[in-house]
C-alpha cells in the first residue's frame, strides 16, 4: 500500500486537524510500532505499521468497521428500492468506503449492528465455527419461566422442526428477557421465543461477543471501532 505521512494518516481518521496533529505528534502522544514518533513527516505504511494514539491502536486506513445503533424501521441491506437502509443513515464519505452489514437485524429489531469493508472480519464474525455470542433484550407477551430457560439451555426445536443450538434465557426483574445465541438463523430469537408461547413485542441487540452496544450513540448513531473493539468481538 502507498506510504503516507503520519500527520495525514491521523487526520484522515478524523482525530484532529492536521495542524493540531503536528503538535500532538511532537508531544510524543503517537507511537509507531511501539516507539514514540515525534516527526509528523514520517512516512508510514497503513497496512503494516501499527500506529497508536494516546495508547489506543488505530485501524489501518484500508479496513474500516463501525458499530451502528440500528433504529427500528430500516432494513439491513446496502440498497433497497422501497425501504430506507442502514447505509442511508451514514454520511456519503462513509458510504463511499464500501461498507456492508455484518449479518442482519430485522426491520423491527434495533441495536448493535456492525458494518465493515473487511470481508475476512465479517466472515469470521458470522461463521458458525467462531460461535460468537449475540445477546438480545426482548420484551414479550406473557411470562417466561425457569422451564423455558431449561429448554433454551438444552437446545430447543422451532415450530417448523428446526433444531437450535443451546442458548441462554435470563429473566430480568422487570420481566424483560435476555437471550444469548451463537447462531444466526432467520428470525431466530423471535421464533425461539414464539415456540415457547412468548411472542416478541420488542427486540434489541445489546452485544456481539464481548463488544457491547454504546448506548450513548442513540438510534442511528455510529462510531468507528478500534482494534481493541474488534478483538472484543471474539472474546466473551
Ligand atoms: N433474531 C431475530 O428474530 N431477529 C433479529 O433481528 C435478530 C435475531
Amino acid at each position: 500500500m502507498e506510504r503516507v505521512r503520519l500527520d495525514k494518516f491521523l487526520a484522515d481518521q478524523g482525530l484532529a486537524s492536521r495542524k493540531e496533529l503536528r503538535e500532538i505528534i511532537r508531544g510524543g502522544r503517537v507511537h509507531v510500532n511501539g516507539l514514540a514518533e515525534r516527526s509528523p513527516e514520517r512516512k508510514i505504511d497503513p497496512e503494516t505499521d501499527r500506529v497508536c494514539f494516546d495508547g489506543r491502536p488505530l485501524q489501518n486506513s484500508r479496513f474500516f468497521t463501525i458499530m451502528l445503533d440500528k433504529p427500528l424501521g430500516v432494513v439491513t441491506a446496502t440498497e433497497d428500492r422501497n425501504e430506507k437502509t442502514v447505509l442511508d443513515l451514514l454520511p456519503p464519505e462513509l458510504r463511499r468506503r464500501g461498507l456492508f452489514p455484518v449479518g442482519r437485524l430485522d426491520k423491527d429489531t434495533s441495536g448493535l449492528l456492525l458494518l465493515t469493508n473487511d470481508g475476512d472480519f465479517a466472515h469470521r464474525v458470522i461463521s458458525p465455527k467462531s460461535a460468537v455470542e449475540k445477546c438480545y433484550c426482548a420484551r414479550v407477551e406473557g411470562n417466561a419461566s425457569e422451564a423455558d430457560a431449561a429448554v433454551f439451555r438444552e437446545g430447543l426445536t422451532l415450530r417448523d422442526g428446526t433444531r437450535c443450538l443451546p442458548a441462554i434465557l435470563e429473566i430480568q426483574e422487570d420481566g424483560r428477557l435476555l437471550v444469548t445465541v451463537t447462531e444466526g438463523k432467520y428470525h431466530q430469537v423471535r421464533r425461539m421465543l414464539a415456540s415457547r408461547g412468548l411472542p416478541v413485542q420488542e427486540l434489541r441487540r445489546l452485544s456481539i461477543g464481548g463488544l457491547k452496544l454504546d448506548e450513548t450513540l442513540g438510534p442511528g448513531g455510529w462510531k468507528e471501532l478500534t482494534q481493541e473493539d474488534l478483538c472484543r468481538v471474539f472474546s466473551s
